[in-house]
Parts: C-alpha cells; sequence; structure tokens
C-alpha cells in the first residue's frame, strides 16, 4: 500500500502550475511507494488561493505560509515564491522537519544559500532544487553519452538562453508577473534566471567551472516600480556574457539576454569533444544533434536523434516510439525521481548543496562583470 506524500506549495504562479501538474500525473505514469497528496496551497489572498485549490485539486488553503508550515499534515513544502522569498522560507521549513523541494535559483547569493544548506544538512531533512532541465530526456541521454565516453575529452562548453520579453521601456518592474525586472525581488537578472539553468546543466554534463570572466548590461536604465509607483532605477543585469575554464580543462561561453528580438526561449547547447559533438536546443527539445567523427567518413554527417525510443531515458513511460513529450513531463520526471530516491533513502540531484554550486558560479559572473576581471569560482 502506497504511503502518502502530503504537499503544502507556496506559490501559485508559473511554477505553482508547473509542479501540481506534475504531482498529479505522476502516479499515473511512474511506479513509487508513495500517493501523492495536494494538501494545501498558500497564496496571500484566500480567493485567489481557493480558486487554484479548485482548479488543482489541493484540499485546503492557507493564506500565511509560517502556518503551513506548523500543519502536521504536510510532508513537504514546495517553495514556488520569487527567489527573495526562498531563504526565509527554506529556513522555517527546516526548523519544522519539512521535506523541501525548492524552485531555483537556490537564493538571491552564495551566502543565503550556504546558510540554507548547513539548515537542510542540520535538520538531516531531503531536498532538491527545480533545475528541471537535467530532466529533458535528450539532456538526459546526453549525459549518458558523456558519461560513456562517446564524446572522448570535451574541448569546448557553449550555451545561450535568449528571450525578448523586456525591450519595451514602458515595461514596469516590480510586484506580481514582473518581479524578474526587481533586482530586490529577484537578487539579479538573466544570470540567475536564465544563465542559472545553462551552469546547473553544465556543471552535471561538464563538471566543474574555475574561473569566469563577465560582461553584464542593463539596456534600459529606469523604469516605473509597481509596488512604489515612482520610476526608479533598474538593478538587474538585461543580459550576460561570459567565458570560462571548466575543471576538466575544456573551455566554457554562455550568453543570456532578454533583448534578442525574436527568440521567446532559446535555450541551446553545444559541446564538442574529440571523438563527438552534441547540440541540443529547448524549441526542440525531443531532439539531440550528434556529429560522431568515429562514422565511416563517407556517410559522417550531424544526426538528429529524435529521443523518443523506449531505450531513451524516461521515455518507456510515457506512449509508444515517435510520440514526443514536452516541457511540462520534466517536472514528473523530476518528481519522480525524488520520490523513488526518497523511498531508497538516497538524496536527489540538484540538492541544496548541488544547486549552491550554481549559485557560486553566478555570483562570480556577477563579480566579474563590475571588476572587468578574471573571476575565480568560490
Ligand atoms: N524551473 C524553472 O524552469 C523555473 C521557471 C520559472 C520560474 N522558476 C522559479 O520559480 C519561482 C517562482 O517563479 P514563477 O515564474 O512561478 O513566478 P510567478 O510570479 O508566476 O509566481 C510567484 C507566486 O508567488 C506568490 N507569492 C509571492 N509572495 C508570496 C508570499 N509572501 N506568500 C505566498 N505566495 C507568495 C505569488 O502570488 C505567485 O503566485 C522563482 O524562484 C523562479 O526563479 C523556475
Amino acid at each position: 500500500m502506497a504511503k502518502p506524500f502530503r504537499i503544502g506549495m507556496i506559490g501559485y504562479g508559473f511554477m505553482g502550475k508547473a509542479h501540481s501538474n506534475a504531482y498529479r500525473r505522476v502516479g499515473n505514469f511512474f511506479d513509487l511507494d508513495f500517493d501523492v497528496q495536494l494538501k494545501a496551497i498558500c497564496a496571500r489572498t484566500a480567493e485567489n488561493a481557493q480558486e487554484f485549490a479548485d482548479t488543482w485539486g489541493y484540499e485546503s488553503v492557507e493564506t500565511d505560509w509560517r502556518k503551513l508550515l506548523e500543519r502536521d499534515d504536510i510532508d513537504a513544502v514546495d517553495i514556488c515564491v520569487p527567489n527573495n522569498l526562498h531563504k526565509e522560507i527554506a529556513l522555517a521549513a527546516a526548523d519544522a522537519g519539512k521535506i523541501i523541494l525548492c524552485e531555483k535559483p537556490l537564493a538571491m547569493n552564495t551566502a543565503e544559500g550556504e546558510e540554507m544548506c548547513q539548515a537542510v544538512e542540520r535538520a538531516g531533512i531531503a531536498n532538491m532544487v527545480w533545475y528541471n532541465y537535467r530532466r529533458v530526456p535528450a539532456v538526459t541521454f546526453a549525459k549518458k553519452l558523456i558519461d560513456a565516453g562517446k564524446l572522448g575529452k570535451i574541448f569546448h562548453y557553449r550555451a545561450n538562453f535568449l528571450q525578448d520579453w523586456t525591450i519595451s521601456e514602458e515595461l514596469p518592474q516590480g510586484g506580481n508577473a514582473l518581479w524578474r525586472l526587481d533586482v530586490a525581488a529577484a537578487g539579479s537578472g538573466v544570470t540567475g534566471d536564465l544563465l542559472a539553468h545553462c551552469i546547473d546543466t553544465a556543471l552535471w554534463l561538464n563538471g566543474g567551472i574555475t574561473d569566469v570572466n563577465a560582461m553584464t548590461e542593463t539596456f534600459v536604465k529606469e523604469r516605473m516600480h509597481n509596488l512604489t509607483g515612482k520610476v526608479e532605477p533598474v538593478g538587474i543585469d538585461d543580459a550576460c556574457t561570459f567565458m570560462c575554464h571548466f575543471k576538466n580543462a575544456s573551455l566554457g561561453l554562455f550568453e543570456s539576454t532578454r533583448y534578442a528580438r525574436g527568440h521567446k526561449a532559446l535555450y541551446t547547447l553545444e559541446i564538442n569533444g574529440e571523438h563527438a559533438s552534441l547540440k541540443w536546443d529547448l524549441h526542440d527539445l525531443h531532439r539531440l544533434d550528434l556529429f560522431d567523427h568515429q562514422d565511416d567518413g563517407t556517410v559522417r554527417g550531424w544526426r538528429s536523434i529524435h529521443v523518443t525510443d523506449g531505450e531513451h531515458p524516461y521515455m518507456d513511460r510515457w506512449w509508444v516510439p515517435g510520440l514526443q513529450i514536452g516541457y511540462e513531463h520534466t517536472f514528473v520526471h523530476q518528481v519522480a525521481d525524488f520520490l523513488q530516491d526518497y523511498a531508497a533513502g538516497n538524496p536527489t540531484t540538484p540538492s541544496f548543496r548541488d544547486a549552491l554550486e550554481t549559485q557560486k558560479v553566478c555570483d562570480a559572473v556577477l563579480s566579474s562583470a563590475q571588476s572587468r576581471q578574471w573571476t575565480d569560482v568560490q
């Protein structure tokens, strides 16, 4: 008989929906020792919380996250709120002995992240950060190919995350939906929001980063602030480009911006090794491109692998070969992995400690951009 795994979620925006969908689906597609139960959703207004609870099937609502943490009928707290609230909630949740599933980036900066790591480690509670792109089957498959030595020695790692939604100077900053433009709520701009994803995937696929050299730009210097009603300076980075060295001696090149007209969520990565290269593109997320130099020279060329076969990661759980899955499934995979690991008494990656490594790279990137110097990752 499956044991209950009772979720209390804080925040009901974009990620609130993505995670709720995952909790509802995971038991239908994966064999689990746990029965995931949507116990409570916490929002600041009861009306909004109730509407969300009715849509997604949460049993109850809370309007103060502290109340949620006091409840005995909650096993795990899911933190789906802006970045400036992660630490306070995580520290209190660790004190309350709750399992913590926290959205990325882990924290506003490394110092906060370190405190959060120490809190969960002291409390001995299971924890995880939602860097979901690791669980795109094509990306997980790339990891398998790299670990199996298919690429040989790696020379280059390149990643971009390009968007275009903040070009208008009329766009305000702050408050609901636009907290990402407010440095006090987000901590940073594209570095913590978008590059953090690219960095997490890179650390997973290619190992640690030793030092970085970065430039950032804030193209729109002032915006109306939704919370103060005044025009305020913009403190986030609108764009960031950095190069880096990896511990394995390969070179990295990363770019992110919200000013690349025409691009909505163009997360691409390319890895060039001695024997083979890999390419992946979020807009076509079920494909992995591979160039294998060990192929016969007459037919050698880039091949596009449709990562939908039963032998590909996670795909035996879904439809039949050839039928693809999408963005939302990455969250289902992450919950499934977490619950399977938790049942076996194993940690799930990325843990808080793993996600702290990404935070350290983000901090080094921002610091390098400011000092205009090569900067070591802590
Ligand atoms: N893994 C990913 O791919 C991914 C994608 C988007 C966002 N994120 C991360 O998820 C987090 C949330 O982002 P989002 O896009 O869902 O934002 P969002 O603006 O869509 O939702 C944020 C939610 O937090 C709620 N909230 C704010 N303050 C609160 C408080 N004091 N108590 C309770 N609720 C409160 C808001 O009402 C809203 O429901 C951020 O840390 C973000 O970086 C991760």
